[in-house]
């Protein structure tokens, strides 16, 4: 039988058992995430668990992150079943605080930033977005103070955004990126994909398709506009409206227009029906 995980909603309970534990000589790592967790965040815990001896996995839905048509409402919220797949990967602790103790009344400081959080992917779709991610994740690392923070390289500039900001703001914890889990098909895991329907669940998988075969042909000499620009066309073939399908390098997320700028990320958005789907890949052979 696996052991209950515990449970707190108070940042001082989170503070406390983080004390007792480093008192102890452990490390800590950090999971934050929203809930709704399936095998890509599990994965994170156990990219965790390899870097930490205890890992602590937060689970807040934050209202900042999202715009006002977007999905806050409907975003799932399964905070019991997640508890239950918490402790079959043996996390130590989940903070899952409410709403009004990470933003409480009078709360008045946004963490708003250039540099990534300005590369004109998701913020030219998702304008205060990358303010509202910043903000929650400064605060939940000052929260935890945990050794280790791990984010999915899954949402890319997220995760380079995290990384500017402990960087910025000299947060000591050390922040790491783990690898996108994907489904046989290749579609990366994603909380949101339960809200396709069978067809487009289908199609989804076009996504990373295009995506790996843009980064074959720019690797094949390829010129890199022509390529990617040949992926939003298949995509745009297969019904998916594409915000943006572009090669940027993979530290700076800087346009590149040659694969000699150093290495190349590839990033997607695109909408199937009702959901947005985001999607990347390193261009590099395999
Ligand atoms: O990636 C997510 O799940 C969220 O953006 C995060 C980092 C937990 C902040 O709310």
């Amino acid at each position: 039988m696996t052991a209950a995980v515990a449970v707190v909603g108070a940042i001082d309970d989170l503070r406390r058992y983080v004390r007792a534990r480093r008192a102890a000589g452990e490390r800590i790592g950090l999971v934050p995430t929203m809930g709704a967790l399936h095998a890509g965040h599990l994965s994170l815990v156990e990219a965790a668990r390899r870097v930490a001896d205890r890992v602590v996995v937060t689970i807040f839905v934050n209202p900042a992150q999202f715009g006002p048509n977007e999905d806050f409402a409907r975003y799932p919220r399964t905070l019991a079943a997640d508890v239950e797949k918490l402790a079959n990967v043996a996390a130590d602790l989940v903070f899952a605080p409410p709403v009004e103790a990470i933003y409480p009344p009078g709360f008045s400081t946004k963490v708003v930033m250039e540099g990534p959080a300005l590369a004109d992917l998701e913020d030219r779709f998702r304008p205060t977005h990358f303010s509202g991610v910043a903000t929650v994740v400064t605060k939940l690392l000052n929260q935890a103070q945990a050794d280790v923070a791990v984010f999915g390289e899954k949402d890319y500039q997220q995760l380079l955004v995290i990384k500017r900001l402990a960087r910025d703001l000299d947060i000591a914890t050390e922040i790491l990126g783990a690898r996108t889990l994907r489904e046989a098909d290749g579609l990366a895991m994603s909380s949101r994909n339960i809200y396709l329907s069978p067809k487009e669940r289908e199609r989804a998988k076009e996504l990373h398709g295009a995506l790996s075969e843009a980064a074959r042909r720019i690797l094949t000499g390829e010129d890199i506009g022509a390529a990617t620009q040949a992926a939003r066309a298949r995509l745009a073939e297969v019904g998916f409206d594409v915000d943006y399908l572009e090669a940027r390098c993979a530290e700076t997320l800087a346009p590149v227009s040659s694969v000699d700028e150093g290495a190349i990320r590839l990033l997607a958005a695109a909408k199937l029906g009702a959901t947005r789907l985001i999607d990347n890949i390193a261009v590099e052979f395999s």
